[in-house]
């Protein structure tokens, strides 16, 4: 058996943010329209009114300031709001494989590595922009690599259960690198007109290059450990698919956008991901106290509040579970890796952390890594 290790990581931050502020402002003008359009039906009971939304809410509910998106015009326009992304020609790159490659080619220079060095690529995210062919694929293809690529999806657990799988190859001796990207458009199938959710997420693609551990020169993380876990729920859940024209579902549907209950996700989840680390953990003989850092997937501030503190016995630092949501917002798969890109480089030689991401499926994904 071989040894695999983290050897670079990529974020791709698109350049249009939307603020709390700036979010409410377009909501509330949509609730507004929406309500003096309706008004008769309002007033006869058939229709619920609109509330509004406010940016206090959200903070105190998600620590979420600020998200990242490819378009705002499209989001913040109160008779539209989704995104407006041009249609691409079947012989242009696609808008994920292009993030894709712009992080993927980061985590190359930070590891000093080519094409050339890479095995396998794994697109691993929760929406993927075409059924075929896989953007994996495309991917592949862009950065000139060899060898073969694949798409998969466990939601917001993508990355952590993308990572086992190029892990497992590696060290099973079936390939020597992977590259396993998580280019999340979360902007696209976020329902905006729904103001239980419509501040959650954002969009950004992060790259991580796993390598065999061998002879490696330069900074990397030894991956100690990967453990992933799923468990049906349907608390969160998007209809959309590819059945939906068979069923004459072709009409604007709130099912076919990302719902979710919440609450039942909060109580649920918590339990399970906790339990799921401490478990982890026990069994690689990882004590609290060996834990320099947490890197937890980012949905909400009191849910890694929580988390951090069940796992640590106590409050954690802040630099001990850094958080990106305030400024990113919930990335799906990106963000327990965009928390390691920003907040590793400081570790030192020995230091071991975690990496755990959690969501939909259920699902829960934990990578132990130690600094070399
Ligand atoms: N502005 C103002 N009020 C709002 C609002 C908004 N944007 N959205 C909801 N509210 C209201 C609700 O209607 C509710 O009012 P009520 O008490 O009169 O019914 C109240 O605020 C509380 O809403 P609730 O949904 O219970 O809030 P919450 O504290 O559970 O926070 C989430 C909502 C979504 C932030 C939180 O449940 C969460 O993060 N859950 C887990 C999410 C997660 O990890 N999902 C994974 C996604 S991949």
């Amino acid at each position: 058996m071989f040894s695999a290790a983290i050897t670079g990581t990529g974020v791709f931050t698109p350049e249009h943010t939307i603020t709390n502020d700036e979010l409410v402002a377009a909501f509330n003008a949509h609730a507004d329209l929406f309500n003096a359009e309706n008004a008769a039906a309002i007033a006869a009971g058939t229709i619920e009114a609109k509330p509004h939304s406010s940016s206090e809410f959200i903070l105190a509910a998600s620590g979420i300031e600020r998200r990242y998106t490819l378009d705002k015009e499209g989001v913040l326009d109160p008779t539209r709001m989704f995104p407006k992304l041009p249609n691409r020609a079947d012989d242009e790159p696609s808008l994920m494989a292009e993030m894709a490659v712009d992080a993927s080619l980061q985590a190359m220079a930070q590891a000093g590595k080519s094409a050339d060095d890479i095995d396998a690529v794994i697109c691993a995210a929760s929406n993927h922009e075409r059924a075929y062919p896989a953007i994996a694929v495309e991917i592949q293809q862009l950065l000139e690599i060899n060898g073969f690529a694949f798409d998969m999806n466990v939601a917001c657990s993508s990355a952590t259960f993308g990572i086992q799988t190029a892990t497992d190859m590696i060290k099973s001796g079936s390939i020597s690198s992977a590259l396993v990207v998580c280019p999340e458009i979360c902007s696209a199938h976020l329902e905006w007109r729904d103001r239980d959710c419509h501040f959650i997420f954002g969009d950004v693609a992060t790259a991580v290059l796993i390598e065999r551990d061998e002879g490696l020169q330069g900074d990397h993380f030894k991956i100690k450990s990967t453990r992933l876990a799923t468990k049906f729920s349907n608390n969160i859940r998007n209809n959309n698919g590819f059945l939906r024209r068979t069923r004459d579902q072709m009409e604007d549907r709130r099912d076919m956008q990302f719902m979710q209950n919440g609450r039942k996700v909060f109580k649920e989840v918590l339990p399970m991901v906790s339990k799921h680390i401490a478990e982890h953990m026990n069994d690689e003989d990882v004590q609290a106290s060996d834990l320099k850092r947490l890197w937890l997937h980012q949905a909400n501030k009191t849910m890694n509040d929580y988390i951090g503190k069940k796992v640590l016995g106590r409050v954690p630092e802040a630099d001990e579970q850094p958080n990106i949501l305030q400024d990113y917002a919930n990335t799906s798969s990106a963000g327990s890796i965009i928390a390691f890109a920003n907040y590793s480089s400081d570790l030192n030689a020995g230091d071991v952390g975690l990496i755990c991401s959690f969501g939909a499926g259920y699902s829960v994904g934990s990578v132990i890594l130690e600094r070399a």
